[in-house]
């Protein structure tokens, strides 16, 4: 089982990568020192609205494939059988080092952006923040399911099973939330101020599995992915 590696670190490597596909002809002297301008809040990073948006609903995709994998994974399995742990463990660490800590924020951000510019695009969005800590806090939940029975402990398949279909539906209901409210509202800022951006410098970071490069741990997920297609 791959090790997780420490998650600030982990941003803050995807974060060059990120700066580098963002300007690839950055020497990586200077992207480290932006990086470093960039946590002293020197340099900012701005992306259009618009482009955050399209970003927005591909994180959906993606985390629909595997939101799917997960609930598969699950049910296919028979009643004497265990699922692929290690494959647990794989899409439910990337849900804290991409969903948690990237997509969320961003999506946090637009509705920001949303009562700053245009307060009556925001009325009933308000639960966008909280929503998203309470999914962080059911991932943690069923994360925790997983490395528990990973490490040997008793966790019933029932238990693992009803804090997995609890994340999922949640999530689910989430994103198709968002799909019908926030992201039509943003679009309709978006086009009415071409020139909003966002500020992500604090949110920067690639997608490790379905971004440009897959991170080495996340391999066996991908090749999971490509293998139900
Ligand atoms: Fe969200
Ligand atoms: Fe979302």
């Amino acid at each position: 089982m791959p090790i997780a590696p420490n998650t600030e670190l982990w941003r803050r490597l995807w974060g060059v990568a990120s700066l580098r596909r963002w300007n690839p002809r950055l020497p990586p002297a200077n992207t480290a020192s932006m990086i470093l301008m960039l946590k002293k809040g020197e340099l900012t990073m701005r992306i259009k609205l618009a482009r955050i948006l399209d970003e927005l609903r591909e994180d959906h995709r993606n985390l629909t494939r595997l939101l799917d994998l997960l609930e598969n994974e699950c049910r296919d399995v028979p009643e004497e059988g265990e699922p692929d742990m290690d494959l647990l463990h794989d899409i439910m660490h990337y849900m804290t080092v991409y969903p948690d800590a990237i997509h969320h924020p961003r999506e946090d951000l637009v509705y920001t952006a949303l009562r700053e510019h245009c307060a009556d695009l925001a009325g009933g969005l308000e639960s966008v923040p909280g929503d998203h800590r309470e999914i962080a806090e059911l991932g943690d939940t069923l994360r925790m399911d997983v490395e528990a029975i990973i490490s040997g402990a008793a966790v019933t398949r029932q238990h693992l099973l009803e804090d997995l279909v609890n994340y999922v539906g949640h999530l689910r209901r989430h994103m198709e939330w968002e799909e019908a409210e926030l992201f039509p509202r943003a679009d309709s800022l978006a086009s009415e101020k071409e020139t909003a951006t966002i500020d992500v410098s604090a949110h920067l970071g690639d997608d490790p599995v379905f971004g440009a490069t897959t991170a080495k741990s996340f391999t066996n997920l991908l090749a999971n992915l490509q293998r139900v297609q």
